[in-house]
């Protein structure tokens, strides 16, 4: 675009030859972006500095400059028009501005008939870098916004880094990399905090379809209307209180990816439904009338024995068939011990970093006890746990008075009560205490853990008079 501009700027006063020349980097010096004339490739292999004859003195004041006749004008710097062997007479220069700052400047030299340039050449001069100094404000500000956004979509990509040696994990790994171009439905299976979000993520962005959205939906935390109308969406009136048009999950990750986690806890009604556009490809709006159509790859979570699920009824064998294109099943840490250290250092890391505590390493005692700690709350409770000794730690070293469990206390079981009902009682409480602590008193993630009703743990925690976490 500046070419143009200065192509035209040229053409339009008859110029011999004409250059924009642009301050570099370094603030100090002027290189020709563009030229035209018999000399335009040799010029270009110069650099001004500013200050430096009549461009460099433009764009070390800022004001246009007009030159009549460059052999009496004291500022006049032939080096380059000796170097190159092209005589100049006169010479119109106008800076270019974003704001107020100096960004180069626009020069013409010597008229075609050999008349010197005069006040309206200038004028008009001033306009063409106007709107020269317009063009290149656009494009700059266009190439800063997409180079932030590669480097966002690269933050994000390297978010979704899955950290593991174990041959489990990396089977999961190149499992999630050879499914992640195609548009197969992918179903993960793993116990609470083992990394499903974290893979679904490292599949969508590892595809091509990671410029577009990845939306996540978790079908266990709604009821069945709001499922629907989250998954679907509605028309404007579809229902009182629907006074705008909801576009739907479905539709929010067109050409993306759509992440189902916990599909497990779905009603079968709703199952059925979500059947139906994953065989048609199409659906309504709650209260429309206007198929939808969208290309959408669909990866569902679940932390449930899925297959038993279908055994039993409670999920649909088509509906499962259809999500389980591609299985990949994450183990949980007890299962995969060598991953254990790598994560924790990993997350040492992390958060030694975020809390700017780089003097901070773990002790001999707390690497044992990491090591052989059962983890129930897999990786996110390992998470938590190096997090809270980050905080917690005196330094240099965390010893394990740092780690939010208290060790050895959860095995030693008190056989101080003859009476099997309140020692029952008694670990029913310390465990609940335990594994509510682990996930930093997420009672839904607790209860996933426990394998019981979040609202069954909740009476619990009340009955057992558990406090503080
Ligand atoms: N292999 C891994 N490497 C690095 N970080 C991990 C790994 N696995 C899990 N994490 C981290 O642990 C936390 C829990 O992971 P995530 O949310 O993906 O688990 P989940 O299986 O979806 O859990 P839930 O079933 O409770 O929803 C996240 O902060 C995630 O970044
Ligand atoms: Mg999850």
């Amino acid at each position: 675009m500046p070419g143009l501009i200065v192509d035209t700027a040229a053409r339009m006063m008859q110029a011999k030859a004409s250059s924009l020349l642009l301050l570099n980097e370094d603030g100090e010096t002027l290189r020709f972006e563009v030229t035209t004339g018999p000399k335009k490739q040799e010029v270009k292999k110069h650099e001004i500095k500013i200050g430096q004859g009549i461009a460099g003195f433009v764009a070390k004041t800022g004001e246009p400059l007009l030159v009549t006749d460059v052999t009496k004008d004291h500022r006049w710097y032939k080096s380059i028009s000796d170097n190159i062997d092209f005589k100049t007479k006169s010479i119109a220069c106008s800076p270019l501005k974003i704001d107020s700052d100096i960004i180069g400047v626009l020069q013409i030299i010597d008229r075609k008939d050999g008349q010197p340039f005069d006040n309206d050449d200038l004028n008009i001069l001033n306009v063409f870098a106007n709107v020269c100094s317009e063009a290149i404000h656009n494009a700059r500000r266009v190439e800063s916004a997409s180079r932030r956004n590669l480097e966002l979509t690269d933050q994000a990509a390297e978010k979704h880094k899955i950290i593991g040696k174990s041959r489990e994990v990396k089977k999961a790994i190149s499992d999630g990399l050879k499914v992640a171009n195609t548009k197969a439905s992918v179903l993960i299976l793993g116990e609470s905090g083992t990394g499903k979000e974290l893979m679904a993520g490292m599949i969508h962005y590892q595809s091509d379809r990671k410029d577009f959205p990845l939306v996540v939906l978790n079908c266990g935390a709604l009821t069945e209307s709001l499922l629907e109308d989250e998954l679907f969406g509605h028309e404007k009136g579809a229902f009182t209180g629907a006074a705008t048009l909801k576009k739907g999950k479905f539709e929010l990750a067109d050409n993306g990816t759509l992440f189902l986690d916990e599909i497990g806890e779905m009603s079968l009604n709703m199952q059925t439904r979500l059947l139906r556009v994953l065989q048609e490809g199409i659906y309504y709006r709650l209260g429309g009338s206007v198929n939808i159509s969208v290309d959408v790859r669909v990866i569902s979570a679940t932390n449930r024995d899925i297959e038993k699920e279908v055994k039993e009824k409670n999920f649909r064998e088509d509906l499962y068939y259809r999500l389980n294109v591609v299985q990949i099943k994450i183990p949980p840490l007890r299962k995969r011990r060598t991953d254990i250290l790598l994560l924790a250092f990993h997350f040492l890391g992390l958060f030694k970093k975020e809390q700017a505590r780089p003097e901070l390493e773990f002790s001999q005692k707390t690497l044992r006890i990491l090591e052989t700690h059962s983890w129930p709350g897999n990786i996110r409770e390992l998470k938590n746990a190096i997090e809270r000794a980050v905080i917690m730690s005196d330094g240099p070293l965390i010893s394990p008075g740092d780690l939010p469990f208290a060790v050895g206390e959860k095995e030693r079981i008190s056989f101080h009560e003859q009476d099997l009902k309140q020692a029952t009682l008694h670990f029913k409480k310390k465990l609940l205490i335990h594994t509510l602590e682990s996930v930093q008193g997420n009672r839904t993630h607790a209860a996933k853990i426990l394998k019981i009703q979040r609202t069954y743990l909740s009476r619990l925690i009340s009955e057992l008079e558990i406090k503080g976490v």
